[in-house]
């Protein structure tokens, strides 16, 4: 059987995590986020978390070395040899170069773009509250009902320590910067699809769904015509 790979690119607040918790679940692979991974190592003291705490909380990209060793070492564990979800990575050219490296050998990338105005964007991240225990999004002003605790461990609702105005938009600007440069890196690939995100969180995973089965499907024929 073939590995499914997917990139969820799109900019903070895009839906990235809502639709990346969707398809793992759907597929049975594992979702790999480097913000979440980035955040666990802050809760746990790590020397890559106390690296990176100021750089998250300042909404910077941490350095590439470093997001690179981690996603690395993520994917040559056993689990990600049928296939993974990446959630907030590859976020520079140079992460996108080294993940390509890393993709030797291996089924090609499928690329999804999550497209939402900046207006929305910023909207949806004011209003977000995650868990403070287990760091599940609780849905914010447009992704769900707010609830007093969180639905899945019962935990305390915070906002992240980077939810905040100032930051926020710091992080939409080197978003535009260094990130959305990306989309022009894949978008000439065969494999490379947008979607709208600003419909329903259940629409939007029915587009998503369509475009990778539309994407697995040309990587069949052409595997059929090359063998
Ligand atoms: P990361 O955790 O990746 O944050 P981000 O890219 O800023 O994206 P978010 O997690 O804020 O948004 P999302 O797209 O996942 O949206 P979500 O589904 O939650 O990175 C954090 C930091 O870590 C970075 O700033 C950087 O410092 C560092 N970092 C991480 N990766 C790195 C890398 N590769 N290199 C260097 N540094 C790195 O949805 C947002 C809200 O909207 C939620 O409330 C949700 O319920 C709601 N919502 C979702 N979909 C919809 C919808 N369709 N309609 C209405 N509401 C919706
Ligand atoms: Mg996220």
């Amino acid at each position: 059987m073939s590995a499914f790979n997917l990139i969820m690119l799109g900019a903070p607040g895009a839906g990235k995590g809502t639709q990346a918790d969707r398809v793992v679940h759907a597929r049975g692979i594992p979702k790999i986020s480097t913000g979440d991974i980035l955040r666990e190592a802050v809760a746990a003291g790590t020397e890559i978390g106390r690296l990176a705490k100021a750089v998250v909380d300042r909404g910077e990209l941490v350095g590439d070395e470093v997001v690179i060793g981690i996603v690395q070492e993520r994917l040559a564990r056993h689990d990600a040899r049928n296939g993974f979800v990446l959630d907030g990575f590859p976020r520079t050219v140079a992460q996108a170069r080294a993940l390509d490296q890393m993709m030797d050998g291996r089924d090609p990338l499928v690329v999804v773009d999550i497209e939402v105005p900046e207006d929305v964007l910023v909207r949806r991240l004011l209003t977000r509250m995650v868990c403070e225990s287990c760091g599940a999004t609780a849905g914010g002003m447009d992704g769900g009902a707010a609830a007093p605790e969180c639905r899945k461990c019962g935990g305390r609702l915070v906002q992240r320590s980077d939810d905040n105005k100032s930051v926020v938009l710091e992080r939409l600007s080197v978003y535009l910067r260094q990130t959305k440069p990306l989309v022009e890196y894949y978008r000439t690939r065969p494999t490379f699809r947008a979607v709208d995100g600003t419909q329903s969180p259940d629409r939007v995973a029915a587009d998503l769904d369509a475009a990778i089965e539309a994407t697995l499907r040309g990587l069949t024929a052409v595997k059929a015509v090359r063998s």
